[in-house]
């Protein structure tokens, strides 16, 4: 590194939201060739402090300063101007576009007068070469390769576009362990180059790996900026929580012993020779009343596909789902009726952000709450109890989804089914994006509901989720199950080696 200077500072930033200080007093810096993550609990300040750098949110006090001089961005295009990227904490990519229009995404190169195709094809493939992807046919539409691709889509946007500084919010939250490999190889890269990166992420062993600095946030303010060679996993949780934490991962650290406690009673869900072409192939399992069942597979393996059709998003070809001995019936109504509750694996899929928490959360009970009328008090009384047994923050029934952080987003997705105890609750990644205390929040809820009775089918692409809690796990590949975990010790190695395994003979 010839210099030390940073590339952007920050001094005395600070934003507020309505009520609430997202962000104090905040010094920050991030230099040439350097990665520096910023970690903290849900709803921290983290994504917000991202936005303000990016020109996301002009308005905050505080000075920001871009290469030595005072700046004051407008707007993302600004930021982009002057060479700050940002990739967002939900991708904005046009799956149905080629890999290379989307990496061109309004900013087509001209010549004489008309998009010049031949070049923007060319350096689209130099790029994605340069950055170790040169398999990919940048002629083909997105939607055709996985999401390790449309992230690095992103990236490659960001580089084109001449970034200087790159910011990645939560950028490997949906990404199969090959791709968050690559991805942080290639974070490393940039760096290597002499870019600069903010890295967030929940992921602490990441941070640890990728990072050079990680400055960590606690309710808005900063709490230390440390070396990365020089900390561990351990002290950022205690910092970012501001005690010591009993860790989430401890349960599963030398592997968890599953025990199967529940083969004697009558299973409430059986899942008979499901199969559907493409998706996945007679697919059978058994989930007992007060059973978490643990369902494992690398992304696109067709276990959140199974999940869609327990609770009737996805019509099998063939096969059969039986609730309490019954077929469930058609559509999610049905489902919902018949007590199947369903998280899905994107928290955007599943709600309506620019609706307040107590919509989102009384959807699919406003028959029983508000009959015709509809009974807003009876609405808004109903959530605020879910949410605060959830831990939503802030827990404010009439506060719009969109406006609050990822994390807390995905515990009202999670809280609108305890309005009424399901009898099967199909949960998918129901942890993505949360910090290390809320995970151990959502999995105490998930075994208080298995406690009451409830069949729990706990559906995942991150192992630590699925050994936090299943009493027996069940490992899909290609659309087939392919191993079942009981009564032994599981690792996360294991759980790896089976999925991937798999993978390899099946070629
Ligand atoms: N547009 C907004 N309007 C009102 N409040 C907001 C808005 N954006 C963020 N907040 C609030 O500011 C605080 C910080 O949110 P932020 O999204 O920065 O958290 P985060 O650290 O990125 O969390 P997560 O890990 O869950 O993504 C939260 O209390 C959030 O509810
Ligand atoms: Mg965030």
């Amino acid at each position: 590194m010839e210099t030390t200077a940073p590339l952007l500072e920050l001094h005395h930033v600070a934003k507020r939201f309505g009520g609430i200080q997202a962000l104090s007093d905040i010094d920050f810096d991030v230099r040439r060739g350097e990665v520096h993550a910023l970690v903290g609990e849900n709803g921290a300040g983290k994504s917000t402090m991202m936005k303000i750098l990016a020109g996301v949110i002009p308005d905050y006090e505080g000075e920001m300063v871009w290469q030595g001089r005072t700046v004051r961005l407008k707007n993302p295009r600004h930021a982009l101007d002057l060479g700050i990227a940002m990739i967002h904490q939900e991708l904005s990519v046009m799956p149905e576009l080629t890999v290379a229009e989307n990496i061109f995404l309004g900013r087509q190169p001209l010549s004489g007068g008309v998009v010049d195709w031949p070049r923007i094809f060319r350096e689209a493939e130099a790029i994605l070469a340069e950055l170790g992807f040169a398999h990919v046919n940048v002629r083909e539409p997105l939607e055709r390769y996985p999401l390790g691709v449309h992230q690095l889509t992103e990236i490659a946007r960001a580089l084109t576009s001449g970034a200087e500084l790159i910011i990645m919010d939560e950028p490997t939250s949906a990404l199969s362990p090959m791709e968050t490999r690559h991805l942080l190889e290639l974070t490393r890269n940039l760096a290597r180059a002499g870019k600069a990166v903010v890295y967030i992420s929940h992921f602490l062993e990441e941070v640890t790996w990728v990072a050079d600095r990680v400055t960590v946030l606690r309710d808005g303010r900063k709490i230390a900026t440390l070396e990365a060679g020089a900390t561990d996993k351990q002290e950022l949780v205690r910092l970012m929580l501001g005690k010591e934490a009993a860790f989430f991962e401890e349960s599963y650290m030398g592997g968890r012993t599953v025990v199967d406690r529940h083969a004697a009673s009558e299973p409430v869900l059986v899942v008979e020779g499901l199969t559907r072409p493409r998706t996945f192939t007679d697919v059978r399992l058994e989930l007992h009343p007060g059973e978490i069942l643990g369902l494992y597979g690398l992304i696109g393996s067709g276990h959140f596909e199974l999940g869609e059709a327990v609770y009737g998003l996805l019509k099998p070809a063939a096969g059969r789902i039986l609730l309490e001995g019954r077929p469930v019936g058609v559509g999610p109504r049905r489902a919902i009726d018949r007590g199947v509750a369903y998280v899905p694996p994107s928290r955007r899929t599943g709600l309506f952000l620019e609706k307040p928490i107590y919509q989102n959360v009384t959807l699919p009970w406003l028959a029983q709450i508000s009959g015709l009328v509809p009974q807003i008090p009876r609405e808004v009384a109903v959530t605020d109890e879910v949410i605060r047994r959830v831990g939503v923050r802030p827990p404010d029934p009439l506060k719009e989804v969109v406006f609050l952080s990822g994390g807390n987003q995905q515990k009202v997705a999670i809280a609108r089914w305890l309005v009424e105890p399901p009898k099967v609750f199909v949960v998918s990644e129901p942890t993505r994006g949360m910090d290390v205390g809320a995970k151990e929040e959502v999995m105490k809820i998930l075994r208080e509901l298995s406690q009451a009775g409830v069949g729990v089918l706990l559906i995942s692409s991150e192992p630590e989720t699925v050994l936090a809690a299943s009493e027996r796990i069940l490992v899909m590949a290609k659309g087939r199950i392919v191993r079942e975990f009981v009564g032994e010790t599981v690792t996360k190695e294991q759980l790896l080696h089976a999925a991937a395994g798999e993978l390899a003979e099946a070629r």
